[in-house]
């Protein structure tokens, strides 16, 4: 992929209670990304409107959940001058991509997207159109920076093989008209999926066989990033576990998914190993575990909920770091669009 520089783009919705499977598969390895790449990080209010309005919560929650991302990613370690944070409706390239991506896409390659059916459930005719083509807008983000590496949580992992199809589509479809205009290589990157680490499926602490989830009704369910101490410490002791103490060895954990979880959680906030803290505490019981675990993600989660909420009384900087950053991505992203409209064939003014 000689051709292509590298770059890092990601995304997450506004849609309320970021958590701590958004840290610690995402935000976390967002930051962590940012000394070895130039990267982009977008909070994706265009992907929020895909679901009904009682979902996101109309104009006035969509506003403030945009700030409290921001407020997160700001708060988490990102540093919006060295790299770029914005939100997507600013950009209008991303919808204009789009649109030829949906042209590109086949409907049999959409129908296999299993986030689609966990989403619009049973009552498939009435998903709205843009729940269909998420995938589509998914892909414009990324390849209107032409980014070759993806940082996401494992359940974006369908999405990005969608990604690199309508990349290899586009770029074979045009692929004489590329070559003409200079491309050596194709026009856009096959993106790589960053999906690693000990929490990139971090489960709900009511149930071990579900992901930890924005909608999930239980708030035991998940860590919301803005949880003082004493919620944190209240819902991991509520956490599910099963009576036996913790094992030795990391095969028998995969038999307890639960146990399975909070070690997961544990390692990530630790930045080590499941197996460096089985080695720690196999055969201690869940109550002395569980103290540990709250003691970590006190001291990790609780000065960035502080940040985030010291971040929520100034709005106005906020929106500053938003507009900065969309203009600095459309510098970026306008080049690719106006090149994707010449390949296509379309007459420029
Ligand atoms: P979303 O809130 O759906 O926009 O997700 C934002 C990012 O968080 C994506 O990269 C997801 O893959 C990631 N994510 C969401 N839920 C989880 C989870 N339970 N465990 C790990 N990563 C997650
Ligand atoms: N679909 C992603 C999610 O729900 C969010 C997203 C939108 C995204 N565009 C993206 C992630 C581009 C990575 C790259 O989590």
């Amino acid at each position: 992929m000689a051709a292509f520089q590298e770059r890092v783009f990601s995304g997450v919705q506004p849609t309320g209670n970021l958590h701590l499977g958004n840290y610690l598969g995402a935000i976390k390895r967002f930051v962590e990304l940012q000394d070895r790449y130039e990267c982009i990080y977008c909070v994706v209010d265009l992907h929020a409107i895909t679901q009904p309005v009682s979902v996101w919560g109309g104009p006035k929650e969509l506003a403030s959940n945009i700030r409290e991302v921001t407020a997160a990613f700001i708060a988490c370690g990102i540093d919006p001058k060295a790299h770029i944070v914005f939100n997507q409706s600013q950009v209008h390239e991303h919808a204009e991509l789009a649109w030829i991506f949906n042209c590109i896409a086949r409907m049999g390659w959409l129908n296999r997207m299993t986030q689609f059916k966990e989403k619009a459930g049973k009552d498939r005719e009435n998903a709205s159109v843009g729940l269909y083509a998420y995938p589509c807008l998914m892909a414009a983000d990324i390849l209107a920076y032409r980014a070759t590496h993806v940082p996401v949580g494992e359940d974006q992992k369908q999405h990005l093989e969608l990604t690199r199809d309508i990349a290899q589509k586009f770029n074979n479809d045009f692929a004489e008209r590329i070559a003409e205009l200079g491309y050596t290589d194709g026009f856009f990157p096959l993106t790589e999926p960053l999906i690693s680490g000990p929490a990139t499926r971090v489960m709900s602490l009511r149930d071990g066989t579900k992901k930890m989830s924005k909608s999930d009704p239980s708030d035991y369910s998940r860590i919301n990033l803005t949880d003082d101490a004493d919620a944190i410490a209240q819902k991991f002791r509520k956490a599910k576990t099963d009576p036996h103490p913790l094992p030795a060895d990391e095969k028998e954990l995969e038999k307890r998914p639960e146990a399975e979880n909070l070690v997961g959680i544990y390692a990530a906030l630790a930045d080590k190993t499941p197996a460096d803290v089985l080695r720690e505490f196999g055969g201690a019981q869940f109550s002395t575990f569980k103290n540990a675990l709250v003691d970590l993600s006190v001291a990790k989660l609780g000065p960035i909920g502080g940040e985030m909420k010291r971040l929520a009384q100034d709005p106005g900087y906020i929106d500053g770091v938003l507009a900065d950053g969309a203009g600095r991505a459309q510098v970026i992203a306008a080049p690719v669009l106006q090149a994707v409209k010449d390949i296509v064939g379309f007459v420029r003014r």
